[in-house]
């Protein structure tokens, strides 16, 4: 039973798009990045890696998607075993399930402290509690284990699973892109507000050390040195694919509703340029204008060195806020109520393909697929929950968020160039366009995405320590091998940042490393699972009479 389902408007496409792209990467993640490497140093590769790499990427699963969704086929197994006669293509669409499924298990349980962080700014906690120590607190972190269970957190995961299992349940028009329709329109108003509150601060009002425009100064300075740093360039690419959802499975989701001739040229670029203004114009205007005008550009760069950008936003702005007097809890809940729109609109572009896949492959309804996905994601997250101190949550954004993207977009940039073929797939991107797609991105599809992911995921592998690349060639040319960061990907896996690796300690604890290792387990049983999923779905569909 496959769905025959469509977008109801085209501005609802655009803006459920958008709203996939526009998350908490836009306003936690991007300033972090920047702060982190450079400001101004990071902008020149991270706009080189959208036009080289995020735009084509949009194309292509775009192009993807609508192609598979001519054939009935809404999640990414099906789609790619349409786009080509081997039996195994449809194992490459795999990834779209884990990474959907899995990266929503983490991001859900992150879009639920939105949601706490809006209730206790309106109650005025953050006025009578330190946010730096009601953040660990909430978690559960402090005690001296892996384990935690903390009760406020298990009330808002599920709550905002439950949420978003009532969307889906409601489908595209009613559910997905009602949902974007009041989500978005109201994160730009939030945001526009805090950033023009944030940003008319001076110097001589209470507590401002600094003028927040030298915060602006220091991320929209583009400077080109960053160009030359292999560092910078992975973290600019990074932030990219996180940023426009690609690798991820769920752009092709939602392109398999539009019509086989409505135009996905010009609907993927507004999405994803939308997505940039809202990260590099609202997302830089906010966290990091303020942080600076109370803390001052140094400390900002401290606080997110080697963070993600959750420190800032959870720990340090809910302070800082209190300086707004009455407007306060007002502007609490504006900054989390804004992120948590960002995190809805994006996780439910994550469900829909988990519930296409289940509608036409097992012929599940959607209701009943839609409590599937609330019931996996919810177990899956609560492994993020229960073992946060242990390091479960990072190791999910790790391999899940980070390792995975990278991976499905080099085999899908690969199998829609070189074994759809290009011919084939320029004509799927530029059939019933509006927009005149330039030739160059022809060549730009075929050679340079795939090789640039390429470069970015043997990067990512092999990254040296101290990300010190110069050493790194020197020390291996004079025989000395090669000095693996112990955040390299082959780090990670072979625990070298871990001298003393052991599953439990001296007390018989169950350590770091244990739950490391058996967070990777799980998750590559979650993977080895979705492909059996797709092996039965396919013997089912094959013992059907036709
Ligand atoms: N693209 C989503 C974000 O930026 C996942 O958060």
């Amino acid at each position: 039973m496959s769905t025959r389902e469509r977008w109801g408007t085209r501005i609802g496409l655009v803006l459920a798009m958008a709203g996939n792209a526009v998350g908490l990467g836009n306003f936690l993640r991007f300033p972090a990045q920047v702060a982190q490497n450079g400001g101004g140093v990071f902008l020149v590769p991270y706009f080189i890696s959208f036009l080289l790499m995020g735009l084509p990427l949009l194309w292509v699963e775009w192009a993807i998607g609508r192609y598979g969704g001519q054939y009935g086929e809404h999640s990414t197994p099906g789609m790619f075993d349409h786009m080509g006669r081997y039996r195994w293509l449809k194992y490459v669409g795999v990834f779209g399930l884990f990474t959907n499924l899995t990266v929503a298990a983490y991001y859900c349980y992150l879009e639920s402290w939105t949601l706490a962080y809006v209730w206790h700014s309106a109650i005025g906690t953050f006025s009578r509690v330190d946010a730096a120590e009601f953040f660990p607190r909430y978690l559960g972190v402090g005690a001296d284990s892996v384990f935690a269970l903390p009760l406020q957190a298990l009330l808002f995961f599920p709550l905002t699973l439950a949420l978003n299992t009532f969307i889906l349940s409601r489908g595209l028009v009613r559910g997905i892109e009602l949902a974007a329709k009041i989500g978005l329109p109201l994160l730009v108003v939030f945001a526009v507000v805090l950033a023009v509150r944030g940003l008319s601060l001076q110097p001589g009002d209470p507590g401002v050390v600094e003028s927040p425009i030298a915060g602006l100064g220091f991320i929209w300075t583009p400077q080109l040195s960053g160009l030359l740093s292999p560092t910078t360039w992975m973290a600019a690419a990074g932030q990219i694919f996180f940023t426009l959802s690609v690798g991820m499975g769920s752009i092709h989701c939602y392109a398999s509703y539009v019509r086989a001739k409505q135009d996905i040229a010009l609907n993927a670029a507004a999405a994803g340029w939308m997505n940039e203004f809202v990260e590099v114009v609202l997302g830089g205007s906010i966290m990091i204008p303020i942080a600076t005008a109370y803390l001052g550009l140094v400390a900002v760069q401290t606080a997110t060195a080697g963070g993600s950008g959750f420190g800032l936003g959870f720990l340090t702005i809910p302070t800082l806020l209190n300086n707004w007097g009455w407007f306060a809890p007002l502007a609490g809940a504006m900054w989390f109520g804004l992120l948590f729109f960002a995190g809805i609109t994006s996780s439910l572009a994550m469900g829909q393909p988990i519930l296409a896949f289940l509608q036409d492959k097992f012929a599940m309804s959607r209701v009943r697929a839609a409590l599937a996905f609330g019931t996996v994601t919810f177990s899956l997250g609560f492994i993020c929950v229960w073992l946060y101190p242990g390091g479960a949550f990072d190791e999910f954004d790790f391999w899940s968020g980070t390792f995975s993207l990278v991976i499905f977009a080099l085999a899908e940039a690969i199998v829609f160039a070189w074994i759809f073929g290009i011919n084939r797939g320029w004509a799927e991107i530029t059939r019933g366009a509006d927009l005149v797609v330039p030739n160059v991105f022809r060549f730009i599809i075929k050679f340079v995405t795939p090789v640039f992911i390429l470069v970015v995921f043997v990067g990512a592998l092999i990254q040296p320590m101290g990300r010190a690349w110069g050493a790194a060639f020197r020390s291996l040319f004079a025989g000395e091998g090669w000095p693996f960061a112990p955040e390299s990907v082959l780090g990670r896996i072979l625990h070298l940042g871990d001298p003393t690796y052991a599953w439990f300690d001296a007390l018989g604890q169950p350590t770091v490393a244990l739950v490391q290792d058996g967070t990777r387990l799980l998750l590559l049983l979650v993977f080895l699972a979705c492909a059996a999923l797709v092996w039965m779905a396919w013997r089912r569909m094959e013992g059907e009479p036709s």
